[in-house]
């Protein structure tokens, strides 16, 4: 049974989007980027909602040229090795590849898709992510809390959801983001 994991990186006040729609102060440093990849190399699908696979979506011709960090190259790779599901109801088409658009959430599908998949699979997106967490389908969190206040924004997670959480791992990088890692089914 493969894992449903959400991953975000938050300021203290867990946002992950300011009042003016800017995450560049989360942006990941070379040794947050190259934990962050050691994590998602066992991703084998991600469901995004529609707005964070148009972030991501960078990452399909991102330059991958010797120029570019080792980092930067290895995560574009992991990205377009991944399969997508993106969720939207306006999307017409696609623009990467291994991607399909689903036009509803539906947890039984999603449920079945953890059932079936050899790989783990992400939920990215809070408005996507906060309908996993309602329907109990996301099995772990990895926040990357930044050392920053952001006073408001876009929460990573969603309001009116309870959950007691098992603390599986926690490590500090040198540019002060703190990673830690939960489950949820305790
Ligand atoms: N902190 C960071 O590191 C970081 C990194 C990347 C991005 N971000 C930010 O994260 C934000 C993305 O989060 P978000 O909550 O705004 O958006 P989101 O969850 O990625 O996308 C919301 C959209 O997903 C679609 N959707 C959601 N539920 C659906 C359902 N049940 N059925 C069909 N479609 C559904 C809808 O698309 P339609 O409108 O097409 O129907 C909806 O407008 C972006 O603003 C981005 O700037 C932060």
């Amino acid at each position: 049974m493969a894992r449903l994991i959400c991953s975000g990186i938050t300021s203290l006040d867990g946002y992950i989007e300011d009042q003016d729609g800017n995450f560049d102060w989360g942006m990941p440093d070379a040794e947050v980027h190259a934990f962050v990849n050691d994590l998602e190399r066992p991703i084998g699908t991600y469901l995004y909602g529609r707005r964070m696979y148009e972030v991501m979506l960078y990452w399909e011709t991102a330059p991958v040229g010797a120029e570019q960090p080792a980092y930067v190259r290895d995560f574009a790779s992991i990205w377009q090795a991944a399969d997508k599901v993106v969720y939207s109801t306006t999307l017409g088409m696609v623009s990467s590849a291994r991607t399909r658009v689903e036009r509803q959430f539906d947890p039984a599908a999603v449920r079945q898709l953890k059932a079936a998949a050899g790989r783990d699979i992400s939920v990215a997106g809070p408005g996507l992510a906060a309908q996993a967490f309602r329907a109990g389908l996301v099995d772990e969190c990895h926040l990357f809390v930044s050392p920053i206040v952001v006073g408001g924004g876009k929460q990573f997670l969603p309001d009116n959801v309870r959950m007691r959480l098992e603390l599986l791992d926690e490590r500090r990088f040198g540019n002060g983001v703190v990673h830690l890692h939960y489950g949820t089914s305790v």
